[in-house]
């Protein structure tokens, strides 16, 4: 797609049109519906004014693009001129200046670093640290099992994804914070979503209780960070620890600062486990609510593993497991919505982006636009039946971005999810605690139920051990 500015009567070139959206209100424009449940209000603004839209919020001209060529060219095409801005301010009061919320030479030569442990074939050597890491949590459900105990998977998935993570990158045993850091994660995904808040535009520095509960958190993080620092002294061990501790500025040829290494370190952290959490509960919950579902990943679980834990050499003949893995990241992508500001004046769908205004991408609202999903809010895998995919569009899907800014760790959650599922559904059914109600939150960056998840557990007869 290009920019395609009209030519007018004199030669001066005429921006396209306005993209339509609603009115909202003086001074505070559609911030009342947006507040009032984000998620389903740009669902409307998609629906009633087309894929790419626009509103106002509070200071701030927003846009809505989930036309696919459009997404392409904020994402890759024309990435340059889309820089994090500042709707990804929030993410700095806890992550300080890592890669999720730099731009610019910073940002490609920290990214460039980091990137060797990240690479498709790089992140098979995580396979034996997920297999251990989900066969120490099966061992504890099966004991809870046999009590009749119900699980409650936030907490537990959690837990799983941090200590995978922690292992496979740092070489850290982080299980001993898991508790603290379940609290402190719960707070800043809260934090890192809140804007046109009074809280926001209160200065950093003033004691209100939000700013209070951010420096603790600040803390706790820190501590932890000058502790696996501290371990890896000692060790020398952990693929990224190893990076990170050596990385040099590629101008100045100085070594990564204290505060760098501390901002990437948490980044990493905080980028990485509660993603793959929540993809990780909201695809056990769509398999267990769809018994079809599951015969079918039980069959090729049982056909490809008869029985034994999975390598990550295993992962490309569980297709169907990735299907449904892919079809979970559909219907509910973790980071459901990102935004860029544009530096200069665009042009996307044929309308008009001023320069400063911003844009936002949703995957959810992608995901489910009916152009290009048949009955979007159905749960069906086999809509990634490569014939099928085939025909779709490039960025109609793009649960981990896309170009140069693409997730660091898509292969990591990709491979980390595939064998958590095959090792669950190899020992457990899981069924809701009846009378449990979900819903997906729509009040932080990332989509997370909006209360506990209680599920029982169901030992399988067969394809259990070898
Ligand atoms: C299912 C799990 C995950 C999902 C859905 C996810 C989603 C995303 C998305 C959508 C972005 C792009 C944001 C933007 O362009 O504004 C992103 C960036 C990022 N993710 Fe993930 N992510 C997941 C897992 C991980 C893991 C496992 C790690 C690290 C171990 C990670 C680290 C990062 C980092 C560092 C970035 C910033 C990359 C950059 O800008 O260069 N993520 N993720």
């Amino acid at each position: 797609m290009t920019t395609t500015t009209a030519r007018g009567r004199r030669g001066t070139t005429v921006p396209g049109p306005r993209a339509p959206g609603p009115r909202g209100v003086p001074v505070l424009g559609s911030l009342r519906q947006w507040k009032g449940g984000t998620a389903e209000f740009l669902l409307r603004m998609q629906r009633d004014h087309g894929e790419v839209s626009r509103m106002r919020l509070g200071p701030y001209t927003v846009h809505l693009v989930t036309e696919p060529a459009a997404v392409g060219r904020v994402l890759k095409e024309n990435s340059g001129n889309y820089r994090r801005g500042v709707l990804y301010e929030q993410f700095r009061t806890v992550m300080g200046t890592g890669l999720l919320t730099t731009d610019g030479d910073h940002w490609k030569a920290h990214r460039r670093a980091m990137q060797p442990v990240f690479t498709r074939k790089a992140v098979d050597a995580i396979g034996p640290n997920v297999v251990a890491a989900t066969t120490e949590m099966l061992d504890e459900w099966e004991s809870r099992a046999r009590r009749g105990e119900p699980v409650e998977l936030v907490t537990e998935t959690l837990r799983l994804t941090l200590v995978t993570l922690s292992r496979s990158l740092f070489d850290y045993d982080i299980r001993p914070a898991a508790p603290v850091l379940k609290d402190v994660v719960g707070n800043v995904v809260e934090v890192m979503f809140k804007h046109g808040t009074i809280g926001e535009m209160v200065p950093g520095w003033l004691p209100t209780r939000r700013n209070r509960v951010i420096a603790r958190d600040r803390r706790i993080l820190s501590r932890l960070v000058g502790e696996i620092r501290r371990h890896h002294a000692v060790t020398g061990e952990g693929p990224l620890m190893k990076l990170i501790e050596t990385a040099s500025d590629p101008a100045s040829g100085r070594p990564w600062t204290d505060e760098q290494i501390r901002d990437e370190i948490l980044t990493i952290y905080l980028a990485g486990h509660e993603t793959t959490a929540v993809a990780l509960i909201w695809t056990l919950l769509s398999i267990a609510n769809h018994p079809p579902v599951q015969e079918e990943l039980d069959a090729e679980v049982d056909g490809v593993l008869g029985g034994r834990p999975p390598s990550a050499e295993d992962v490309p003949d569980l297709r169907f497991t990735g299907q449904v893995v892919d079809e979970s990241l559909r219907l509910y992508p973790p980071i459901w919505i990102y935004p860029r500001d544009a530096v200069g004046q665009d042009e996307l769908a044929g309308f008009h982006i001023p320069a400063g205004s911003s844009v936002l991408l949703s995957p959810l609202v992608s995901h489910r636009n009916p152009r290009f999903w048949d009955n979007p809010e159905a749960f069906d895998p086999h809509r990634f039946d490569p014939a099928v995919s085939a025909g779709r569009p490039k960025t109609t899907y793009f649960p981990f971005g896309a170009g140069a800014r693409m997730c660091i760790g898509n292969f990591m959650a990709l491979l980390e999810l595939k064998m958590i599922v095959a090792m669950i559904n190899q020992r457990f059914r899981l069924r809701l605690v009846p009378g449990e109600f979900l819903r997906y939150g729509d009040t932080s960056i990332s989509l997370r139920p909006l209360s506990e998840v209680r599920v029982t557990l169901h030992p399988r007869e067969r394809g259990r051990g070898a």
